[in-house]
């Protein structure tokens, strides 16, 4: 299974009031009767949106379906500036049905943030533009937040070192890193030893490096209860001999 998805825009229409030009989604209801009848068809999950000029669509299903759709749909002149930012294989489905939603996500909320979810990566590495244009769908500086108990009891540990120049307080982040290097390090010793700020401010920090690549993160190993070490046995001719040279 694959999962494709994408933002275009609407072709710009100038019939529009006082000669305004607007990018309108002509045919939009065309788009949504296709999809309804095709997709579940074609075995296709996925959402299609249309704001501020976009469509947005996330087209989840069997490799060659996915693709074969994909492929009619870019050559579609009803909308133009096709950036196809998911191409990936997938396991399991984000969306469990075809949905399509207009204006807002309310219907496909919980399934659209599964999917914001397991695809994060790929948004976090989008750059200020891509950012500013798949705003109207998706926030992706507002969900690059990590809980406060997300690293709570885990290790952590520095591959390599962040640089420094460019940390507004270098020697404590250096203190920091020091600690992160030798080998995994609970991050509730960091939070809760108070040196780096509050377990929120540590939090902030281990997630900079996290998403840097510099760090890696692992459950902390379980207790497991020491071994018994089978008593020794006295041995009894060293005893002897001891004995004999009155070392007992
Ligand atoms: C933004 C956009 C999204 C579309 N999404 C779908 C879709 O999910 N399923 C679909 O069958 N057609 C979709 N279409 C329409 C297809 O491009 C195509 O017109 C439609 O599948 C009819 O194809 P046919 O003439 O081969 O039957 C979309 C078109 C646009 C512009």
């Amino acid at each position: 299974m694959k999962c494709i998805a994408y933002v275009s825009r609407a072709p710009i229409s100038r019939a529009s009031i006082r000669e305004h030009s607007v990018r309108m989604p002509t045919g939009l209801s065309e788009i949504i009767s296709a999809s309804r009848e095709h997709n579940p068809k074609s075995q296709i999950t996925g959402i299609v949106s249309y704001r501020e000029g976009q469509y947005f669509q996330v087209l989840e299903g069997p490799n060659f379906e996915v693709d074969k759709l994909m492929a009619k749909i870019a050559a579609d002149p009803r909308h133009e500036d096709i950036w196809a930012f998911l191409d990936v294989d997938i396991i399991e489905r984000s969306f469990p049905n075809w949905g399509v939603s207009v204006f807002n996500f309310v219907d496909q909320g919980v399934f659209f943030s599964t999917f914001v979810e397991n695809h994060r990566i790929i948004f976090n590495n989008f750059d200020d533009y891509q950012k500013k244009r798949i705003k109207p769908f998706i926030d992706i500086d507002k969900i690059d937040t990590v809980p406060d108990e997300y690293y709570q009891g885990k290790n952590l540990r520095l591959l390599s070192w962040p640089d420094l120049n460019n940390e507004s307080n270098p020697q404590m982040i250096m203190n920091l890193c020091i600690k992160l290097t030798k080998k995994p390090y609970p991050f509730n010793f960091l939070a809760d030893s108070g040196e780096f700020g509050t377990p929120q401010q540590v939090t902030q920090i281990v997630r900079e490096f996290e998403r840097s690549g510099i760090l890696s993160v692992t459950e902390a190993e379980p207790l497991v209860e020491k071994a018994v070490v089978s008593e020794k046995k006295p041995n009894k001719f060293y005893g002897a001999i001891k004995k004999f040279l009155g070392m007992r």
